[in-house]
């Protein structure tokens, strides 16, 4: 899998314009975003957070890929903060004649969007993008190939704090599906970067990332070894859209070897979390029973995506003139 290029994230006066990669966040500034998401965060039948930081902001929203928890919450952050959104369907638009991504960027840029947040399932799109647009615009990640999802490692990361406390306390195992997963490399460099006092990766041979990624983790190829005494489990789904299956299980199987029951999960701290980025596959590497549980925090997370969005959106154009 071929690195791509890094692209400078933030504006010469430090602040963040891009969300592309959360690689070169600090401590500090993952912090401050997260405060800021836990102050938009409403308990499920509250009234949700409204505000007009974003008012004159307008945004699309250009997915290339399937969405539903990510799309959704990027666009009611938007619309709480006051901004205008626009959904683009990326497979409808021009792009599906043989229009690049970057005449359909500038053709937007022209009726006036100032925040592109993009998912493709091309490494590299979003660099590309971010490195020609218009100095006012901001490119934000909603999913990049097996690369990156940084709303998801913030999300991801509140969550854990919320239920758990500091990431600097906790042990936490991701297991699945990780060499395929844009979700485990973001939370692989968020939990890194804010210290987590312990990080596994628990997956099948097949399924692991290469020796030279997720420096530092603890490698199993067992529930039963990699779970033991853990804090917060994170699993993940079979990306069966980003691989040829040959080596790996199909359901049932998977299920038996790999998915998360209660027997599996008792190996864990009693207190331990369990969380899915969605959509899960149930039976296959998640019980229902477990993802309906006490110990799961799923449906908390998508509640989390929101206010994080949220968080993001304000920092990137929470500063631009009307
Ligand atoms: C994930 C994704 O698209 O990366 N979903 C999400 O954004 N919550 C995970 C997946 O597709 O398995």
């Amino acid at each position: 899998m071929k690195p791509v290029a890094m692209i400078e994230q933030r504006r010469p006066d430090g602040s963040l314009r891009h969300l592309i990669t959360l690689e070169d966040l600090g401590r500090q500034e993952i912090e401050a975003l997260l405060e800021r998401a836990q102050y938009y965060v409403r308990e499920v039948g509250q009234r949700p957070p409204a505000s007009e930081r974003l008012k004159g902001v307008t945004i699309a929203n250009l997915f290339a890929e399937p969405s539903t928890r990510t799309r959704v919450s990027f666009e009611l952050a938007a619309r709480r903060l006051g901004a205008e959104v626009v959904n683009i369907e990326v497979q409808l638009s021009s792009r599906a004649k043989g229009e690049t991504m970057l005449d359909t960027i500038f053709t937007l840029q022209s009726l006036h969007f100032d925040v592109f947040v993009i998912r493709d399932a091309e490494p590299g799109v979003l660099a590309h993008v971010a490195a020609h647009v218009a100095p006012h615009v901001s490119v934000l990640s909603a999913g990049e190939a097996h690369l990156s999802h940084p709303t998801q490692g913030l999300l991801d990361a509140l969550t854990i704090r919320q239920h758990k406390g500091p990431i600097a306390a906790q042990s936490i195992a991701i297991v699945g599906d990780i060499r395929h997963s844009r979700v485990a490399r973001s939370a692989y460099q968020i939990f890194r970067a804010l210290g987590a006092r312990q990080l596994r990766i628990v997956a099948p041979v097949a399924l692991m990332p290469e020796p030279r990624e997720f420096v530092g983790c603890l490698r199993f190829e067992t529930l039963e070894e990699g779970l033991a005494g853990v804090d917060v489990v994170m699993m993940l789904r079979v990306q069966k859209e980003r691989f040829a299956q040959t080596e790996i299980p199909d359901g049932d199987e998977y299920f038996a070897r790999y998915g998360l029951t209660a027997a599996r999960l008792a190996r864990a701290s009693p207190a331990a979390i369990v969380m899915h980025p969605q959509p899960m596959n149930r039976g296959v590497e998640i019980a229902s029973d477990i993802a309906d549980g006490p110990q799961s925090v799923i449906r908390a997370q998508v509640s989390n995506g929101v206010a994080v969005r949220m968080a993001v959106l304000e920092a990137v154009a929470g500063g631009m003139s009307a």
